[in-house]
């Protein structure tokens, strides 16, 4: 089984509502929220990992236009129905393919998709972003902190540092998920490749990584 066939078997089962409602979370999902909108203000905005958007919601109120991608078609039935917005668009498309999505942004975020980027493609990842980014775009990441994932141990590590933890499957078999848990220090790495400004908010169970794009190196 592969992430996104995960992915959509959560989407079916209102997994991600879930997650995104924990009553223990509103607080910090209230600061990221506003954090969120500060960013993409006004921005034409990609969003990556839309799911069935959680976070598109408040997107689509504070930007001039969201573009918000996922390759789970579940999630973005979902997502779709839900965020019903003249200023929103969804499309089923490859977070590894975004070259061949049209046009720059002024913002570009994801929720709790870089702790399932390989560490091997992290660099790739980050060129593919800074191609699809205009000058002066915000782009911004919220995931999980290691705190978030408490005394759980990890299932298996790989060659490469990638961490792994089993999950089971509403009603069906357990999957291997691949759950990174960066370090500030990392992801200020993946970005020092070119010219802007990185900024690190480190909350309990949340962390905001914000790189506010200046310019290519040449
Ligand atoms: C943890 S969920 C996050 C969903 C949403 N951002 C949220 O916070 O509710 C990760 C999402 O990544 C999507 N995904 C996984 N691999 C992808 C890929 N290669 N391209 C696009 N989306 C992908 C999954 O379908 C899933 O919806």
């Amino acid at each position: 089984m592969s992430l996104v066939e995960y992915y959509d078997h959560l989407a079916k089962d209102g997994a991600y509502e879930r997650a995104h409602n924990r009553p223990d979370r509103q607080a910090e999902i209230g600061i990221l929220t506003e954090r969120t909108q500060l960013l993409s203000r006004d921005r034409r905005t990609l969003e990556l990992a839309c799911g069935t958007g959680n976070w598109t919601k408040s997107l689509s109120v504070a930007a001039r236009s969201v573009l918000a991608i996922d390759l789970s078609a579940s999630a973005l039935m979902l997502a779709t129905a839900r965020v019903n917005q003249p200023n929103t668009t969804f499309r089923l498309s490859d977070i590894f393919s975004l070259s061949e999505i049209d046009g720059n942004f002024e913002a570009i975020f994801a929720a709790f998709w870089w702790s399932h980027i390989p560490k091997e493609r992290i660099s790739a990842f980050v060129g593919s972003l800074l191609e699809k980014a205009s000058v002066g775009a915000n782009i911004f990441f919220i995931d999980n902190t290691i705190r978030d994932q408490g005394n759980r141990v990890f299932s298996h590590t790989d060659d490469f540092g990638n961490t792994y933890i089993d999950r089971k499957i509403p009603g069906g078999p357990s999957f291997r998920l691949l759950k990174n848990y960066p370090h500030e220090t990392e992801l200020r790495r993946a970005f020092s490749v070119t010219n802007g400004r990185f900024q690190f908010i480190e909350l309990d169970h949340y962390w905001l990584a914000h790189f506010e794009f200046f310019d290519s190196p040449n």
